[in-house]
């Protein structure tokens, strides 16, 4: 796999389940603690900011619950703006003018989801090198 060492493992490819429960996962985002999370859609994964476009609030008021009841948006649950899942690109309500979600790179690899940060999305704590 190129680039391996820039690559986070975040969880087994089958825990995202299709438009089902995302995975939270700690970052810094622009120098302060945040979260992200990572849902599958369509097949396909997608990784965001958790951090609404809007006001800067978490999406989920249950951990993990970002979809709406038919599974075809991002919804933060604070005012009920909404989000295409496969672009983060604001679909509807109070985020409308406020542009989109911030959108994180991952991947899957073996049956594995990695995340690939990036200079202002950071994983939160840095492992020390091995030995
Ligand atoms: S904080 Fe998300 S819709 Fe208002």
């Amino acid at each position: 796999m190129a680039d391996a060492e820039s690559l986070i493992a975040l969880c087994p490819a089958a825990q995202l389940i299709e438009r089902g429960i995302g995975l939270r996962f700690d970052v810094i985002a622009g120098g302060e603690e945040a979260s992200a999370f990572v849902v599958r859609y369509r097949g396909q994964v997608h990784a965001y900011l958790n951090r609404c476009a809007h006001v800067a609030m978490e999406l989920d008021w249950l951990a993990g619950q970002f979809f709406d009841s038919d599974g075809e948006t991002l919804l933060c649950a604070t005012h009920g703006a909404a989000y295409d899942p496969a672009s983060g690109r604001c679909v509807g309500g109070p985020c409308a003018g406020h542009g989109g979600l911030r959108q994180l790179q991952v991947l899957e690899d073996g049956g594995v989801v990695y995340w690939r940060p990036d200079l202002d999305v950071r994983p939160r704590r840095v492992e020390p090198p091995a030995g």
